[in-house]
């Protein structure tokens, strides 16, 4: 039984993928910023709902030193998309554009290290990234901080593949698709569930060959 451990399962693609991974026999630790508020996840068997904001390196230290055991994978999924830029240099934007880096790249990175030696030969990481982290695919513009947070997510996946890569620790970048959730909005093309499918096979699938890869929920490679 794979232990896997979730950020941001409290609502979304985070919570959709909890119960997918618990369906398919995973220990699943879900991790959420505000426990008691999180709904549909504490009685469904295999799901274990523990606190965590990831925009917190105490919150992430005290986490880290308390978990006993090992992860086979860990799913680092909690994100924000901070919402507009007003380009009016006012401290507002300067603190929006801090948060998304803070919680969509950094955590990410900090969160990885401190489990680093959590994570046995043959474990995953997974980093749920964006096609709009992707430099190549950008001809539209807009959302110009989210972008460049998973672009920086996109680019520390690649360092926390070398990094673990010798250890044989696979580290994934993975799109979930357009999703119907608070961020991808009620015209997004697929539901969670759907995306949580996808992400969960991608797990499944999971070859140390594509370790430093950057892949979408049907397991596709996406360009940089
Ligand atoms: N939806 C899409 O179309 C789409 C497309 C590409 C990529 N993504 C990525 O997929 C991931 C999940 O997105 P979603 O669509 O499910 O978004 P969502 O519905 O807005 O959910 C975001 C999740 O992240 C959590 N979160 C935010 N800040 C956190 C923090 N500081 N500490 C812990 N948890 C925190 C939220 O917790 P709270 O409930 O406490 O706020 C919530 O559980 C994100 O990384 C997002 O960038 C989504």
């Amino acid at each position: 039984m794979p232990r896997t451990v979730i950020t941001g399962a409290s609502r979304g693609i985070g919570h959709a993928l909890a119960i997918e991974l618990a369906g398919r026999g995973h220990d699943v630790l879900a991790l959420c910023r505000k426990p008691v508020e999180v709904t549909g996840l504490a009685d469904v068997d295999g799901v274990t709902v523990r606190g965590l904001d990831v925009a917190s390196p105490v919150a992430m230290h005290s986490f880290a030193t308390a978990l006993d055991g090992t992860i086979d994978i860990l799913v680092n999924n909690a994100g924000i998309a901070g919402g507009k830029l007003r380009d009016n240099l006012s401290e507002a934007d300067f603190r929006m554009a801090d948060d998304v880096f803070r919680v969509n790249a950094v955590a990410p990175l900090l969160l990885t290290r401190l489990l680093a030696d959590r994570l046995p030969p043959g474990a995953l990481v997974v980093n749920v990234t964006s096609i709009m982290g992707s430099n190549a695919a950008n001809t539209s513009g807009g959302m110009a901080i989210y972008r460049a947070s998973k672009a920086a997510l996109n680019s520390i996946s690649r360092t926390l593949a070398a990094e673990l890569g010798p250890k044989d620790v696979t580290v994934l970048a993975v799109h979930p698709g357009w999703v119907r959730t608070d961020m991808g909005g009620p015209s997004a093309n697929i539901d969670t569930e759907t995306s949580a499918r996808g992400i969960a096979q991608v797990i499944a699938d999971a070859d140390p060959a594509q370790n430093g890869t950057y892949l979408d929920w049907k397991g596709d490679s996406l360009p940089w």
